[in-house]
């Protein structure tokens, strides 16, 4: 029999595999195949980002604008799949993300334009998903790339010029290496099933609150602190009752997470004097004070999209609509170098009972 091989719960600091895609440095800092995710941010195009993610190289100027021009194609949905949207008028729009991608054709030969498609449709689909559910007429996007496009979609119309800290944002949630649901892609993926299927599980995982769904769970309670004392009731009661804050902590970062930071220097920018801000940074503060723990990156971009005038049911879903091109990479990263990944349990229940 194989060797038996113990590893920490929840697999806490346990390497599984090799990746190419990205890592977080010894540093500190999100590297992209191999750049800082905070530059591409600020230098680079989501669609350059996105190449870079699913290639390995940066685009030359040529594919760069038929990379551009093929997701632009794809975002668009089908007139027959929005009349059944309006029947169906679903209020949870990753629910319907969820359904409407796992009925694409999964047999397709040519897997990489399959992805595409999919990489291509969230923000069509959650913003007709929320139109439908709301009795609005459907939106078509306008704007040059596919963060704009989106931005156009779901934002109040007052915040045109902050288009491009939109654009950031969503360029540090494209990737991050073996989070939960880029881990799930791959378990699904190890099985060898279709790209559909195994979105399907990454979109499923995404989902929970100690993850993506942390993002619209922050504003809750950021709304009702107003002053520094208000920040510190609110920690020092959640450490009492043993409860987690949403938009900190991290499984990776434990001093800072760069995008959190590089969020926090564009809010301080564009929205210094903005109340939810001061009131994120008044928990800060005292959370690193009391407990050492660091913001994550969903703390400032609750912020960021609130000011940016969206809608709170769509923070999950700009999520899944960047990190969907990470979830590609690491979809033929997977299948590309196979071993079907089907770890053990150490069994703890009762054994040798009769009937
Ligand atoms: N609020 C309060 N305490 C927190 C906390 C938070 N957000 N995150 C971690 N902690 C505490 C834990 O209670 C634990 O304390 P203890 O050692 O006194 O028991 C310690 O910090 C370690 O936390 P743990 O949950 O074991 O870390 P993890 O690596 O397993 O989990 C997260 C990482 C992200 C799941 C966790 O930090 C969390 O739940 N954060 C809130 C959800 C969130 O913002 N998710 C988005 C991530 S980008």
């Amino acid at each position: 029999m194989a060797e038996i091989v113990k590893v920490a719960k929840g697999l806490e600091n346990v390497v599984v595999d090799k990746t190419a895609i990205a890592t977080t440095s010894s540093s500190g800092d999100l590297l992209y195949r191999g750049y800082k995710a905070i530059d591409l941010a600020e230098k680079k195009s989501f669609e350059d980002t996105a190449f870079l993610i699913i290639n390995g190289k940066l685009p030359n100027e040529a594919e760069s604008l038929r990379f551009k021009q093929a997701i632009r194609n794809n975002m668009k949905i089908d007139h027959s799949v929005r009349e059944i949207m309006k029947i169906n008028k679903e209020k949870d729009l990753m629910r319907n993300i969820r359904s409407m991608i796992s009925l694409y054709p999964y047999a397709e030969k040519d897997q990489q334009g399959l992805f595409l498609k999919m990489d291509s449709i969230i923000p069509q689909l959650s913003s007709d998903t929320h139109n439908a559910f709301n009795g609005k007429p459907y939106k078509d996007g306008e704007g040059d790339g596919y963060s704009d496009t989106f931005f156009s979609m779901i934002s109040d119309g007052k915040h045109k010029d902050n288009a491009r800290s939109f654009q950031k944002l969503m360029i540090l949630y494209m990737e991050h290496e073996f989070n939960a649901s880029t881990f799930a892609l791959r378990v699904a993926a190890s099985t060898l099933t279709d790209p559909v299927s195994a979105v399907c599980s990454a979109l499923a995982t995404l989902k929970g609150p100690l993850h993506g769904g942390a993002n619209s769970e922050v504003l809750e309670y950021l709304g009702s602190i107003k002053s520094k004392d208000d920040a510190k009731n609110y920690v020092d009661e959640k450490i009492l009752k043993g409860e987690k804050i949403m938009g900190f902590g991290h499984r990776v970062y434990k001093r800072r997470d760069p995008r959190a930071q590089f969020v926090k220097g564009e809010l301080k920018k564009i929205a210094p004097d903005y109340d939810l801000f001061q009131a994120a940074e008044a928990i800060e503060d005292y959370l690193w004070e009391k407990k050492n723990l660091p913001a994550n990156v969903d703390l400032y971009a609750a912020i960021l999209m609130k000011f940016l005038g969206i809608d709170e049911s769509f923070y999950l879903p700009v999520f899944a609509a960047s990190r969907i091109y990470g979830w590609n990479a690491h979809y033929f990263e997977q299948v590309n170098n196979n071993k079907i990944i089907r770890p053990a349990a150490e069994y703890v229940g009762p054994e040798n009972l009769t009937l």
